[in-house]
């Protein structure tokens, strides 16, 4: 079993899977402490520099979450992002990144086991990956 431990970082939309977070925490729904939640005002907010830049600061891996579709405060920033999304996989492709270090999730304030199941997916994943290091250079490139 691999003793390497990911990196994630977590942007998550301040009125869902914010709150969800926090819904985990007060409910005693324990994650992996591997993933650091970077609150946004929506999913939406989230592009590729943000994404690059977690990935040249030490992230192995980055999450974002945001409302269900029909649910966005802001009516369709998760569409955006989802859009975004797409574009970011193929991005990362081109780098040499493995796609499955970037994953969008939709988590409601009320789904504390879904924040759970996913941290401890995406933890899998990366230790089944390995660290970033070696393609970390290619995220250095400009977005
Ligand atoms: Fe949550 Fe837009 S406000 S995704």
């Amino acid at each position: 079993m691999s003793t390497f431990n990911p990196r994630i970082v977590g942007f998550v939309c301040r009125w869902c899977s914010s709150a969800g977070a926090d819904l985990a925490g007060t409910s005693r729904v324990k994650y992996p402490p591997n993933i650091t939640l970077v609150k946004v005002m929506c999913s939406g907010r989230v592009d590729a520099q943000h994404v690059m830049q977690a990935f040249r600061s030490g992230a192995d891996g980055v999450l974002v979450s945001g409302c269900h579709p029909g649910d966005c405060h802001y009516i369709k920033g998760n569409y955006s992002m989802l859009r975004r999304y797409h574009l970011l996989k193929r991005m990362l492709k081109q780098m040499g990144i493995e796609e499955g270090r970037l994953r969008l999730e939709w988590i409601s304030a009320t789904e504390a086991d879904k924040l759970k199941e996913v941290v401890e997916q995406m933890v899998e994943t990366i230790r089944g990956l390995g660290p970033l290091k070696p393609a970390r250079e290619k995220a250095h490139a400009k977005v």
